[in-house]
């Protein structure tokens, strides 16, 4: 227990309790066009994380270059944003408990081939690139993927 818990008097089981979380996730075009947006959700949903904010976009090249601006500059940077503007995606904002976290075990590895089985990219992956969908990596990346789709509610 670090001494700021001990000097704010909060308790040990204060300080370990999941903290609730948003996150961010998107459902990439081909989920959609396999008819997955509601097998994909339900995982979610099961895992207890509810649907804070959700719309279908057509994302531009300019927003999935933002989204994925980490990655610019590796080989398949321009094949992965051809791919995430060829159809529409599903934008969710979730929330619940360690939602961050969650909703990146409930996806798996980004590899559907190596992701284990039960989670979403093991059971409906194709490939490293076709893996179903995208979720938030971290605190800082769920504020600022949230800030990015959905402005209104960051
Ligand atoms: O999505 P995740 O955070 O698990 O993986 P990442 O390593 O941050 O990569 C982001 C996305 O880029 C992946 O979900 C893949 O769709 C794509 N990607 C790809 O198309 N080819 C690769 N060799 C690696 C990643
Ligand atoms: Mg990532």
């Amino acid at each position: 227990m670090s001494e700021v818990a001990i000097s704010e008097g909060l308790s040990e089981r204060e300080v370990a309790a999941p903290k609730k979380e948003r996150t961010f996730v998107m459902i990439k075009p081909g989920s959609i066009e396999r008819g997955l947006v509601g097998t994909v959700i339900e995982r979610f949903e099961r895992k207890g994380l509810t649907i804070a904010a959700l719309k279908l976009v057509q994302l531009t090249k300019q927003v999935a270059e933002t989204q994925y601006a980490e990655h610019k500059g590796e080989e398949y940077f321009d094949a992965l944003v051809a791919y995430m503007t060829s159809g529409p995606t599903i934008a969710l904002m979730l929330e619940g408990l360690n939602a961050i976290n969650v909703a990146r075990e409930t996806a798996g590895k980004t590899d559907p081939r190596e992701a284990q089985p039960g989670t979403i990219r093991a059971d409906f992956g194709i490939d490293t690139r076709h893996n179903v969908v995208h979720a938030s990596d971290s605190e800082a990346a769920a504020n600022r993927e949230i800030g990015i789709h959905f402005p209104e509610l960051s």
